[in-house]
């Protein structure tokens, strides 16, 4: 993944911040596990799966937390 796919962690409004949080986490995923034919079998598993997705929550929660801070929680 040579592109840039993150430029700046600014953002207009919070929601567009949590967009890119979601981004960054799928990214992640894409990174860790590259081949999409693997991701689609396990996305059907941790679809299905209320702990995935909670830990999948906390993992955007974490981005947005960074993000927030970067953009002074969006108080300017
Ligand atoms: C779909 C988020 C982990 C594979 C999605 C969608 C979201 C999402 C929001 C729906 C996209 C849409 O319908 O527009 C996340 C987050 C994760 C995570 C926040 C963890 C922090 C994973 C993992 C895998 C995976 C671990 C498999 C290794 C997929 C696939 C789809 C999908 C194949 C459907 C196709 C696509 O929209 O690309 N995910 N996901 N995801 N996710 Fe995840």
């Amino acid at each position: 993944m040579s592109d840039v796919w993150l430029p700046s962690l600014i953002t207009s409004t919070p929601q567009e911040g949590y967009e890119l949080a979601v981004k960054m986490s799928r990214v992640a995923v894409k990174m860790t596990q590259p081949d999409p034919e693997i991701r689609a079998e396990l996305r059907s598993v941790y679809e299905h799966d209320a702990n995935s997705l909670i830990l999948a929550s906390s993992v955007v929660a974490t981005h947005f937390q960074t993000i927030a801070k970067a953009n002074a929680y969006w108080k300017a």
